[in-house]
This record gives structure tokens, C-alpha cells and sequence, in this order.
């Protein structure tokens, strides 16, 4: 398998070609739509080839474009072996791996294979009937006593996770929506499926895979277990061997229930299961107790700096980190930890200095880089996500008001994220000639990635230097980590160290100028690495920062 060439720099088993690398998450439903039916697809993406390259990107991350009735935007698949026709074709595909390729930059492919869509012909054969072969791929389960679903395990998108299928009599689950029925992995068959399917896309050039709830396929329903299963370990190391192992690929399993602990199981050296995890410490913790995301709780930055440096020392030298803000079910980054009233531009230079400088592999979420912020839907019907509108359902019949919910959805819909990306002060943002699926956010005229590349000063340009900067500075891929000013609630300062090489970042997280007074260990003189304000060669004993002003200094002993 040939790779981007990053890949061919590096060979020791230390050394990985991700490690240098900024990823890329692309949304194709939201990305570029070349035939003006207003959906994202495949030929627009290579068209945003060289805006991607001229970022620095060596690798996408495409959510899932196979065959799918787009009942979860394509997390419900249908085809494994086939694109999604308002995406394009496989020929579209392997052009697209080829001119990605051509550009140093690989992709990754959403692999969701804790579940299919209701319409993939092993779901239909396994509910016609009991005796079917394919009966086993899936969960079935006799009615409770009462006739009722077998246990009260709940679906992600709320309400139960059984199902009662009139064609048996039997209940399946499904952890998501009805329409995206679990896989039973404990089958043998179903796992040489998957493995096969695997290397069918392995062979046409990816560069690995992005894993959807992962951390779901070990599930054991009838004992209420759903991550973390008994045999999720070996699930994936036999992956492993069967697919992507010793082929030098990215794979990163998107993991909601992973602590640093079972990170170093998943991305430890010699487990021989992936490169590394998305953990979602830093986003549940700002959740409600029992609203959840629906009703955030302020920014606490004390905690947030407590849950990054502490994933940040577990995998210091072991395991790997990913590192991201944004995707495409969470607010958008400067809206939900910066500042979009006053301070949009600053602050998401600010994030982007903090994210950027840590330890692991950045993943940029489309339209991060020009501080795409959350959009101000004023009524429920603009919201096309099925979680949003299954919640609004739940929540509006429990007693909720209407406008209370759409108050949440307006900070946490994934929706957020998912409108279209915004190209230019053009009709509907430059992303179609037509109408797009959904609402482009207002603010397009002078929030697009035209005017942000024209400005030199603009978020677009600072996430372009930092990208450039951990392919210049070891110190930023594999320095040690270390926090200063722990209990501080406005700033976060920390320090990367590599032999000789000393990397401190100052960062102010509110809207407000700020005295500093720094301890000693962290007062350096050296070359500024990076600034959202003046250029800063020197930290001394005090000193005043901006409203939202991010600075690294870079020191050579
Ligand atoms: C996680 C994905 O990121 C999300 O978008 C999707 O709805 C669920 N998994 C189900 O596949």
C-alpha cells in the first residue's frame, strides 16, 4: 500500500507517519456539492483537494459515504461495497484516493459496522424469518414476560433499543435509531464479513479508518453491557491481524466510554489494535447530570485543563492521543469554548494555539479553520438531524416547552456542525448552486473561506501555521507535557520539553486583559512559535495578556 509520503519519512515502530500529521474531517452531505442538487458529494471534495493541501492536511477522515437511506446521514449503511448515489460512484471514489494521493494526503474511511441500516439485504433476511441463516448476524431476543422488550436497554437517540418485528415475534436491537439494527459480533461469520469488506476498501488505497462506536461491538445485552465488553479486546486484535495490521495505516475507534486506562489498551505499543481513540472526557464533563448535552453547563476551565493534562500524562509514552474540538456531533468549537460575540477571531486562534501544541494527532473539523460557529435556527423544522428531532419529540411530550429545547438545540444540536461549509459570499455560501439541504448559517457573507484566505491576519492563516509548525518542531510531536497555573480559571499554561528544546504556551481564556504572574520554572526567552496578538519572544516574571491572547515561545538551551 502506497501512503501519503509523511508515511515513508518515518519507519521506526516509534515513529509514526500520523504522528506529524493534522487530519481533516469531512462531512460529505455539508462539504461541496458539484451538481447542484444541494448534497455534498465525492467530486465536490476533490474539488477542495488543494484548499485542503494548501492547509497543511495530510489526512480526511470522511464520515460515511456508502449506500445508506440517510436515515443518520449515512451512519445506517445499506451497501458496504457501494457510494451512495448522491455522493457519486466508486469511480468517483478511486479518483478521489488517487488525487489525494497526488497531494500527499490519504483517507480515511468511516467504518460502522456496529450496526448496518435496516435496509442491508442481511437485515432483511435475517428478520424474514427464524431459521434464516443470516438470523444470527443480528440480536434477537424473545418478548419479556409481559410481552414487552426484553431488558430496558435504551436507544442513543432516545426511547428503547428494542424493537418487536411482527414478522417473528421477536425483538432486535438497535443502541441507535430502529432503522440501524446491531450487529451481533459474537458470530463468527459476521466478523469475517466485516474483515473482508475491510480489506476490499484496504486494497483500493485508503489510508485506514475512522471506527464508529467502536467500543459498542463487545456489547453483551442480555447482562445490560454495552461498551466495553468482555471480548471487545479481542474483537479488535483480531481485526487487526485479519485487516490493517503491519500495513502501516491510521485507525482511530471513536470510543465515548475510554479512560486513559483503556486508551493504553486500545493505542498501547504492542496490543496490536489501533493507532489511536477519540475520548469525549473534555466534552461530557461539561454536560448536565441529568439533561446532558441538552443543557450545558458553563465552561469550567479548571476542569477542562485537568481532563487534557491528564490524558495528556497517560499517554506520554505509551499509547497515542487524538486531539480535536469539533465534529460532526458536537458545537462547533468557538462557539461552545471561545467566543463568538465580541471575540470570534482571537479565541479561535486561541483554541486552535492550545489544541495544536499538545501531544497527538489534531483533527480539524470542517469550517473550524475559518470559526464556523453554531447556527441560530429559530424553529424546529430547519433542524434535519434525527437525534434533534427524536429528542424534541421526547422532551416536548414529557412537558418540556418548545422553546426551552430549541434554546439547547440552538448550543448542542450536532446539527451545529452539520450545515453547509461556507466557501464564499456567494449564494448559499458558494456550497451549491442550489438549495441546499440544509440551512446555510447566516453569517456566511463575512464568515467564508474566500474572504479568510484573503486576510492574511485570519483563523484560516494561524491553523495553516500551526500545522506547519509540528512538522518543523519535534518538541511539538513528541515533547513531554507539563501544566502550570492548575487552579487558574482564566488562563491555561502549559510546557512541552524535548532534550534541549522547551516549547511554554500561555493561553487566556477570557474575554478580558489578564496579569499573569508566572512562576519561575516557566519564564523563558526564545522565538515566538506562535501568537494571536504582537509577536512574543520572552515570558517574564509578569505579564498582561489580551482578551483571549494565545502565544508559545520556543527556547534552545
Ligand atoms: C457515532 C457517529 O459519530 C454518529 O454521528 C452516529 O449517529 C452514531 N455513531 C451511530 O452510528
Amino acid at each position: 500500500m502506497d501512503h501519503p509520503s509523511t508515511a515513508k519519512q518515518m519507519s521506526s515502530p516509534l515513529q509514526q507517519w500520523w504522528h506529524t500529521t493534522t487530519a481533516y474531517q469531512v462531512y460529505p452531505r455539508s462539504f461541496s456539492d458539484s451538481d447542484g442538487d444541494g448534497i455534498g458529494d465525492i467530486p465536490g471534495i476533490i474539488s477542495k483537494l488543494d484548499y485542503l493541501k494548501d492547509l497543511g492536511i495530510g489526512v480526511i477522515w470522511l464520515s460515511p459515504i456508502y449506500r445508506s437511506p440517510m436515515d443518520d446521514n449515512g451512519y445506517d449503511i445499506s451497501d458496504y461495497r457501494d457510494i451512495a448515489a448522491e455522493f457519486g460512484t466508486l469511480d468517483d471514489f478511486d479518483q478521489l484516493v488517487r488525487e489525494a494521493k497526488a497531494r500527499d494526503i490519504g483517507i480515511l474511511l468511516d467504518l460502522v459496522v456496529n450496526h448496518t441500516s435496516d435496509e442491508h439485504p442481511w437485515f432483511v433476511q435475517s428478520r424474514a424469518d427464524r431459521d434464516n441463516p443470516y438470523r444470527d448476524f443480528y440480536i434477537w431476543r424473545r418478548p419479556a414476560a409481559d410481552g414487552g422488550p426484553p431488558n430496558d436497554l435504551q436507544s442513543s437517540f432516545g426511547g428503547p433499543a428494542w424493537t418487536l418485528d411482527p414478522a417473528t415475534g421477536d425483538y432486535y436491537l438497535h443502541l441507535f435509531s430502529r432503522r440501524q439494527p446491531d450487529l451481533n459480533w459474537q458470530n463468527p461469520r459476521v466478523r469475517e464479513e466485516i474483515y473482508s469488506m475491510m480489506n476490499w476498501w484496504i486494497a483500493r488505497g485508503i489510508a485506514g479508518f475512522r471506527m464508529d462506536v467502536i467500543d459498542y461491538i463487545g456489547k453483551q445485552p442480555d447482562a445490560g453491557i454495552v461498551t466495553d465488553g468482555s471480548r471487545l479486546h479481542d474483537y479488535l486484535q483480531e481485526m487487526n491481524a485479519a485487516t490493517f495490521g503491519g500495513r502501516d495505516l491510521l485507525t482511530v475507534g471513536e470510543t465515548w466510554s475510554a479512560t486513559p486506562q483503556s486508551a493504553l489498551l486500545y493505542s498501547g505499543r504492542d496490543r496490536n489494535e489501533l493507532s489511536m481513540v477519540f475520548q469525549f472526557e473534555h466534552v461530557t464533563q461539561q454536560w448536565d447530570s441529568v439533561y446532558g448535552k441538552w443543557r450545558p453547563k458553563p465552561l469550567d476551565l479548571v476542569a477542562l485543563k485537568a481532563v487534557l493534562g491528564k490524558w495528556q500524562q497517560a499517554l506520554s509514552t505509551d499509547g497515542w492521543n487524538s486531539l480535536f474540538w469539533g465534529n460532526h456531533d458536537l458545537p462547533r468549537a468557538v462557539s461552545r469554548y471561545g467566543d463568538v460575540t465580541g471575540y470570534r477571531v482571537a479565541s479561535a486562534k486561541m483554541l486552535a494555539t492550545v489544541l495544536h501544541l499538545l501531544k497527538g494527532t489534531p483533527f480539524v473539523y470542517q469550517g473550524e479553520e475559518i470559526g464556523m460557529t453554531n447556527v441560530p435556527f429559530t424553529t424546529i423544522d430547519q433542524y434535519r438531524d434525527i437525534e434533534t428531532l427524536n429528542m424534541q419529540r421526547l422532551h416536548v411530550d414529557a412537558g418540556l416547552l418548545p422553546e426551552e429545547f430549541l434554546k439547547g438545540a440552538n448550543e448542542s444540536s450536532r446539527d451545529n456542525a452539520r450545515t453547509p461549509m461556507q466557501w464564499s459570499s456567494d449564494p448559499h455560501g458558494g456550497f451549491s448552486s442550489g438549495i441546499p439541504w440544509i440551512d446555510v448559517n447566516d453569517n456566511y457573507t463575512t464568515v467564508n473561506a474566500a474572504a479568510a484566505i484573503a486576510d492574511t491576519a485570519s483563523i484560516w492563516h494561524h491553523y495553516r501555521h500551526l500545522i506547519g509548525m509540528r512538522k518543523a518542531h519535534p518538541v511539538i510531536v513528541y515533547g513531554q507535557y507539563r501544566s502550570y497555573l492548575d487552579d487558574d480559571p482564566n488562563v491555561f499554561v502549559y510546557e512541552r520539553q524535548l532534550d534541549e528544546v522547551r516549547l511554554v504556551v500561555v493561553a487566556n481564556f477570557k474575554p478580558l486583559p489578564l496579569s499573569l504572574t508566572m512562576p519561575p520554572e516557566a519564564q523563558i526567552r526564545g522565538l515566538c512559535l506562535s501568537s494571536n496578538y504582537a509577536a512574543r519572544d520572552r515570558i517574564d516574571a509578569t505579564i498582561d495578556l489580551a482578551p483571549y491572547e494565545a502565544f508559545a515561545v520556543l527556547e534552545r538551551r
